[in-house]
């Protein structure tokens, strides 16, 4: 495994049972970091949103591993009390986790030394950017499906158990960042 995807997911990866699938998410981090101008000291730094206001401090990094740990918390919960009733496919929901945005390392550019968001991004989002990232990773069409429905894009088709639990982990962490009632 590529050393700065190690340094990024190693913990996480590992989750994923599947060491073929691990290979492909790991395989697309990998593809995002060599397109992107971001590092993984960046990711480290810069803060995940760029909606919430300029003093937002929470990382890039800390978010996507709040999401990714949050999903797996969730789902699991919902196998041990749903059990046949809403199978939760662990190993897709974290795949799909840990990819939901991957696509945004293509979406930034940095400029005088803060993130903005560059062209690629302001024409194609990254849950658009992350499947095409995805895809030349060979990761599976239900992986696939949780990167493209994973944000408010995905209201607009049918979301399988595992993209709503990463939905819902995402955006329950994002929209008290962005308004909240005090
Ligand atoms: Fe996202």
């Amino acid at each position: 495994m590529n050393e700065q995807v190690k340094e990024l997911w190693g913990h996480e990866l590992e989750w994923i049972k599947d060491k073929d699938l691990m290979e492909k998410v790991a395989d697309t981090w990998a593809l995002a970091l060599k397109k992107s101008i971001l590092k993984p000291e960046d990711l480290k730094k810069i803060p995940f949103t760029l909606l919430a206001g300029t003093d937002l401090k929470v990382s890039f990094m800390d978010h996507k591993r709040a999401v990714v740990h949050i999903a797996k918390a969730a789902g699991e919960k919902m196998n041990e009390f749903f059990k046949d009733e809403l199978p939760v496919n662990m190993d897709v929901l974290l795949a799909g986790a840990i990819l939901a945005d991957v696509g945004k390392l293509l979406e930034y550019e940095i400029k005088d030394g803060k993130s903005i968001q560059g062209k690629y991004g302001h024409y194609l989002r990254h849950p658009f950017s992350g499947v095409s990232l995805a895809e030349q990773c060979g990761i599976p069409p239900e992986v696939c499906h949780i990167i493209a429905a994973h944000a408010g894009e995905g209201d607009q088709v049918k979301r399988t158990v595992e993209a709503y639990v990463v939905h819902h982990s995402d955006f329950m962490t994002f929209l008290p960042f962005k308004e909240r009632l005090k």
